[in-house]
C-alpha cells in the first residue's frame, strides 16, 4: 500500500461512509459539515457540482475544526489543482485519466479516483493505487461485481458510490474488499434546503454505526 493510500485511511479513520454533498448555497456549508460531523461523518465529499463548491471547500476548512473535506467530482489535473489549493485534504473522481493520474502523483493529496472494469481497476493498480471509488456501483453490477473482484484483484479495496442507501450499505459493507461507501442519502437535497440540520444529524448518526 502506498503511503498515501493509508494517508487516506487514516483521514476516513474506519468511517463507514462518506456523505456525497452537493451544496447549491454556500451558506449551507458550515451548517451542514457540523451536523455531520455531530452525527459522526466528520469526513465529507463536497462535489464540485455547483458554483460555490470551492468557497464551500474553504469554508469548512477554516470554520470546521472537526470536518476532514475531501473535494468530489473532480474530471481533470485543473479541477483537481484548484480543490487541493481550496484546502481538500482528499479528491474524488468518477474515473481514472493518464492527466489526473499524473496530477496526483505530483501532489501530496490523496486521489481516490473510480474505476468499474477489470482494466480500469488495473491501470489504477499499476499507478499505484489499491483504494479505488467503484463508481456507479449498483448501476455497475453491485455486490456482485464487487465479489466477483476479490480473487483475482485480491489487492484492491473499493468505496462503492452510487445507489447506495440505509437500505443496502450494509451489505456492501460487509465485503471483505469494501473499506466504506459514499452516498448523498444521508444529506438529502430537500433537507439541505430547508436547513433540517437534526434531521441530516440524525441520518448520520444512524450512518455512522454501519459497522465495516
Ligand atoms: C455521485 O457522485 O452522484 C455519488 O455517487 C452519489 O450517488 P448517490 O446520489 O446515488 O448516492
Amino acid at each position: 500500500m502506498t503511503s498515501k493510500t493509508e494517508k487516506l485511511l487514516s483521514l476516513l479513520n474506519g468511517q463507514p461512509v462518506i456523505p456525497v454533498l452537493k451544496i447549491a448555497n454556500v451558506a449551507d456549508a458550515v451548517p451542514l459539515a457540523r451536523a455531520l460531523s455531530r452525527g459522526g461523518l466528520r469526513a465529507i465529499e463536497i462535489t464540485l457540482r455547483t458554483a460555490d463548491a470551492l468557497e464551500a471547500i474553504r469554508r469548512v476548512t477554516a470554520e470546521v475544526e472537526e470536518a476532514i473535506v475531501g473535494a468530489g467530482t473532480i474530471l481533470d489535473a485543473r479541477q483537481f489543482d484548484e480543490a487541493a489549493r481550496a484546502g481538500s485534504t482528499f479528491i474524488v473522481s468518477p474515473g481514472i485519466t493518464s492527466q489526473l493520474l499524473e496530477a496526483a502523483k505530483d501532489s501530496p493529496v490523496p486521489l481516490l479516483p473510480g474505476a468499474i472494469t477489470p482494466g480500469e481497476i488495473m491501470a489504477a493498480r499499476e499507478a499505484g493505487l489499491r483504494f479505488l471509488k467503484f463508481f456507479p456501483a449498483e448501476q455497475s453490477g453491485g455486490i456482485a461485481s464487487l465479489k466477483a473482484f476479490a480473487s483475482p484483484l485480491a489487492d484492491v479495496k473499493f468505496c462503492p458510490t452510487g445507489g447506495i442507501t440505509a437500505g443496502n450499505a450494509a451489505d456492501y459493507l460487509s465485503l471483505p474488499n469494501v473499506i466504506c461507501v459514499g452516498g448523498s442519502w444521508v444529506a438529502p437535497d430537500d433537507l439541505i434546503r430547508a436547513g433540517k440540520w437534526n434531521e441530516i444529524e440524525a441520518l448520520a448518526r444512524e450512518a455512522s454505526k454501519l459497522k465495516k
